[in-house]
């Protein structure tokens, strides 16, 4: 007797940059389950009836990507806590023919830090977030419900930071793209965290440009970028002796809830996949 695999896979628009099957199809294999994680490009104008009718899509869940998880927050029967604070959605599944969402790049960053930082569980303080998009959203959500503040968030454009501000309140302060005011806060006492969020440095991006000299040696300072693997900014923490991780982790861990969702079984992020990962973007 063969039984029908399980079907699920990543929602976009374009889709073919996704890193998402490699790390589904790794676990698959890794843990013998019989499933299928495929791309699905959905147009713009199919996006909203292709989530309404999910159920007759034969997927057990999805991820989505962007630029659709703000109408994938939108479609859900039953909003899960992480995606009702971002008002996006990156996973999805189906239970009791209800479609359920939540977001999981919060936790997948806390994740990649606990994994890779010792005593990052421990740390609390101020922290400074460079970017305000919807990556940005999401650390500072998880660094809130983690114990940090205040959480300064510098942006090129400003009211993006105060729009965080006001939907999540507490101690989360607005600041504006401005070298002098961030080099004050990298030289505060009281920071524990330099979070980067913004996509330069990235591949084919401009670079960042931004000196950490000022950053007392404890501060933890950590890149969202994989590609490159080693940011500069990475790479001039670790110089200085900064503890220090890249954002390869986080795509890694973001991903462990939706498996376990769909295939029902928790995969433990190793090397084998860290190294497979890593020579897929050399190549690329
Ligand atoms: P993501 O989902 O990866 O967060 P996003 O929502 O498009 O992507 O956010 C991109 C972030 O990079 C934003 O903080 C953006 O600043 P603006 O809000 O002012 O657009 C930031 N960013 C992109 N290009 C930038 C640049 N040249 N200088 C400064 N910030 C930049």
């Amino acid at each position: 007797m063969t039984t029908e695999p399980i079907r699920a896979g990543v929602i976009g628009w374009p889709v073919g940059h996704s890193r998402s099957p490699r790390i589904h199809g790794h676990w698959l294999g890794e843990l013998g389950i019989n499933g299928i994680y495929d791309r699905f490009a959905v147009p713009p104008d199919r996006i909203d009836a292709f989530l309404a009718e999910f159920e007759k899509s034969g997927l057990k869940g999805a991820n989505v990507t962007i630029p659709y998880k703000e109408n994938a927050f939108r479609a859900l029967d039953v909003v899960h806590p992480a995606a009702k604070a971002l008002g996006a959605a990156n996973t999805l599944w189906l239970e009791d023919g209800m479609l359920h969402g939540d977001n999981t790049d919060g936790a997948g960053f806390i994740a990649n830090l606990d994994q890779n930082i010792t005593e990052f569980s421990e740390l609390s303080g101020s922290a400074l977030v460079l970017g305000a998009g919807g990556a940005a959203r999401a650390v500072i959500h998880a660094l809130k419900e983690r114990g940090f503040g205040p959480i300064h968030v510098a942006n090129r454009t400003v009211a993006k930071a105060e729009a965080i501000a006001e939907s999540f309140g507490g101690e989360i302060l607005p600041m504006e793209w401005n070298n002098e005011a961030i080099q004050r806060i990298i030289s505060d006492p009281t920071l524990s965290l330099l979070v980067h969020t913004t996509s330069l440095g990235m591949k084919g991006q401009p670079p960042l440009e931004l000196g950490i000299s000022g950053l007392d040696p404890r501060v933890v300072v950590t890149d969202l970028i994989y590609a490159p693997l080693e940011t500069d900014l990475i790479k001039q923490a670790k110089q200085q002796g900064n503890p220090a991780v890249g954002g390869l982790g986080m795509l890694i861990h973001q991903a462990v809830p939706g498996f376990e969702r769909w295939f029902g079984a928790r995969p433990v992020p190793d090397e084998a996949l860290t190294g497979l990962l890593v020579a897929d973007l050399e190549k690329s």
